[in-house]
């Protein structure tokens, strides 16, 4: 197993899939599109959507971005929706987050029709996957499972430790990796847990997404564990351009000396994020 998993390698593969797929749908007159909505003026979001933007041009995908001003209000960002939703050139919604405090994110979210819903973060989507329908999977858990699944490893039986119950990534990964064909044994740590490391040093693989810089170190892994590391944090850095570095919520020096494999930050799982977005649009274009 290399020990260095390269997302950024891995998630070039998953768009050129994505790429052919993309052909095939322009065959039978499909031209995938996703709709990307930006409210605001949060710098990590407008890098993020820039992203998504070149990726979706990157696989010949149509992309219809709307950049809303911050005191934009529910109601108009709800017609938007609305409108979208009506739309059938456009196959694919997606709402920036997190969003200025005056909108009320989960109505936003349960407005996207769940067949638009790529993020698959509608309540409908989230229900589907606990009960193992097919749905749209959270991209970021997508992305892991994918890495995951490039390592080679067999997982089945396998104690996988989360750190982080976000509804983007921790739960929805902890519930993945329960079921088939997955089949780990899973614990779900978070901010009230007690003792980290109890849980930690027993994990065959630990994912870390709890936006804690450099929280889980070499001395909580056990030798061999695979870890990916979802922390994608701005650490002030004088000696950077920007004034700040991204760090994961791994501290990678010292973990790596003990994991068999391990994400960097950053190129391991941010570049599978946008990838797996790529694939859950062309699965809303194929379906529609
Ligand atoms: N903000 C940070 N990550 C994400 C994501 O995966 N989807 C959306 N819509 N917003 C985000």
């Amino acid at each position: 197993m290399e020990k260095i998993i390269d997302g950024k390698a891995i998630a070039e593969k998953v768009r050129s899939e994505v790429k052919e797929q993309v052909k095939s749908l322009n065959a039978l007159g499909i031209n995938p599109c996703l709709a990307v909505i930006l409210v605001g003026n949060d710098p990590a979001s407008a890098v993020y959507v820039a992203s998504k933007t070149k990726a979706l041009q990157e696989v010949g995908m149509t992309d219809r971005t709307f950049k809303l001003a911050e005191d934009t209000t529910q109601q108009a960002l709800e017609d938007l929706l609305d409108d979208l939703n009506g739309d059938d050139s456009v196959h694919g919604i997606l709402v920036q987050f997190p969003l200025p405090a005056h909108l009320d994110s989960q109505r936003i979210t349960d407005k996207i029709l769940p067949q638009k819903d790529v993020d698959g973060f509608h309540i409908q989507n989230a229900g589907a996957l606990v009960c193992e329908k097919d749905s749209f999977i959270p991209c970021t858990p997508l992305g892991i499972l994918r890495l995951l699944q490039e390592t080679g490893m067999e997982t089945a039986g396998k104690h996988a430790c989360i750190i982080g119950r976000s509804h983007f990534v921790g739960r929805p990964l902890s519930i993945l990796l329960s079921q088939k064909p997955w089949d780990c044994t899973v614990t779900l740590c978070h901010s009230a847990t007690k003792n980290l490391s109890f849980f930690t040093k027993t994990a065959d693989i630990v994912i870390a997404a709890c936006g804690r810089a450099g929280l889980v170190t070499g001395d909580m892994i056990k030798t061999d564990a695979v870890v990916i590391d979802v922390g994608i944090n701005r650490v002030p850095d004088a000696s950077k351009k920007s004034g700040y570095a991204l760090k994961g919520d791994v501290d990678f020096e010292s973990a790596a000396k003990v994991a068999s494999a391990i994400t960097p930050v950053p190129g391991g799982v941010g570049p599978m994020t946008i990838a797996m977005l790529m694939f859950n649009v062309a699965k809303a274009a194929g379906r529609g």
